[in-house]
């Protein structure tokens, strides 16, 4: 038999609520010659809280050591005016995706996903807008803005906003793989701000001679950042294909990719340091999904968080990081047939519980 090493972090506020549902629906996939070995840890204010550390060592090896990490969501107000940056909550997972080198952020928006009934419901854009949309953010995911030096004074700050050229070549080399995966390929629409920004002409310059010299039969454009926003918000069909993003403008672009399919709690997402059947690479590589949404605290505790995008999450997991293409696609299915039966959580106007739409997606496999 097969065993996978899943590191489970369930993290803070909704996060264990929909960890458990997920970790449910993992479940339904064993099979003897198939199990998952979980591992669960802390990560992020229950971190903090319980070691003093938004993320332990140990906790970054054991990611290292598994086949693949599940992770929902961090941060709070009990922790909002406490440390921040690195050592906050969210800087867990900051610290996680550097040691990991995950350095793509893929965030999949389809109008057509999780299911076409939840964007003609949903978003707030008329249905000759977002019909056919259907593009990916590649998010550069472990340099920027995010990671760069940073002075902290009481009337100064400054975030140091650079890139090599090899962080931007192995984000761009991993785009174009995305695109040729895709018949025809997709294009590759990259976005920065090479009108003001130097980072951002470097960033120009190497996805240019990268794209030319290597993937030659990939369509490449060069998009504005800022217009890129106005284009997902007219005429969002014009940014379908891979949308390849530095840390700061993916971040945002792929939230505002949730208004395409109205709400953020059906969108999962996957950070990668490269892609299954990458020969360039020396190991199998590193995955970790997890929810493009945060830790709601609004709402937590209540059995009312939508688990969709958590256990999207897993879908996403089998895809790119255990070679079960074919289970990714049974569960989507799967999702898709609960949520046009109507069970669905308080966020789509229904009246399920997290368990039951967890519970409805486990009887539907
Ligand atoms: P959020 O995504 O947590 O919540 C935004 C809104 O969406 C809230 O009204 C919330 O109730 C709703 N929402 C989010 N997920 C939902 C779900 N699964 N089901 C139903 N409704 C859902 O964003 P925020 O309010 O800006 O941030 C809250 C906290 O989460 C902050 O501490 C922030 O730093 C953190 N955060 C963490 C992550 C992460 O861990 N990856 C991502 C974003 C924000
Ligand atoms: C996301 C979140 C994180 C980010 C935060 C919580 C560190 O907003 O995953 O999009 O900014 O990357
Ligand atoms: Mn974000």
């Amino acid at each position: 038999a097969q065993t996978h090493k899943i590191l489970v972090l369930p993290g803070d506020g909704i996060g264990p609520e929909v960890m458990a549902e997920a970790i449910k629906v993992l479940k339904a996939f064993e099979t003897p010659q198939r199990k998952f070995e979980l591992r669960q840890e802390l990560i992020g204010g229950c971190s903090i809280d319980a070691t003093g550390k938004s993320v332990t060592e140990e906790v970054k090896q054991a990611a290292l050591d598994s086949d693949a990490v599940l992770f929902a969501a961090v941060g709070g107000p009990k922790w909002d005016n406490a440390r921040r940056g690195l050592d906050g909550p969210e800087g867990g997972l900051l610290q996680l995706r550097k040691a990991m080198d995950i350095y793509a952020n893929l965030r999949p928006c389809s109008a057509d996903s999780p299911s076409p009934s939840i964007a003609k419901e949903f978003s707030p854009f008329r249905e000759e807008i977002i019909e056919g949309v259907d593009f990916v953010v590649v998010r550069e995911n472990c340099g920027g803005a995010y990671f760069g030096r940073k002075v902290e004074e009481p009337t100064y700050a400054m975030d140091e906003w650079g890139y090599s050229e090899a962080e931007i070549q192995r984000v761009t080399r991993l785009s174009a793989e995305i695109a040729l995966r895709h018949n025809p390929p997709w294009p590759v629409i990259s976005l920065d701000k090479a009108n003001v920004l130097a980072s951002s002409r470097l960033w120009r310059r190497v996805v240019e001679k990268t794209m030319v010299t290597e993937y030659p039969q990939v369509k490449l454009v060069h998009q504005l950042a800022d217009s890129a926003s106005l284009i997902m918000a007219t005429n969002p069909r014009a940014l379908n294909g891979v949308i390849l993003a530095d840390n700061t403008f993916g971040d945002m672009l792929s939230d505002q990719a949730g208004s395409i399919v109205g709400t953020l709690g059906v969108l999962p997402s996957a950070s990668l340091n490269g892609l299954p059947g990458d020969q360039t690479l020396e190991t199998r590589p590193y995955g970790l999904y997890e929810p493009t949404h945060g830790s709601a605290p609004d709402i937590a505790g209540r059995n009312i968080a939508n688990p969709v995008a958590m256990i999207l999450c897993v879908a996403l997991m089998f895809r790119y990081s255990l070679n079960m293409e074919a289970e990714a696609q049974r569960l989507e299915d799967a999702v898709r047939n609960v949520l046009d039966s109507g069970i669905r959580t308080p966020d789509l106007r229904g009246k399920a519980g997290t368990q039951e739409v967890g519970d409805a997606i486990v009887a539907a496999l």
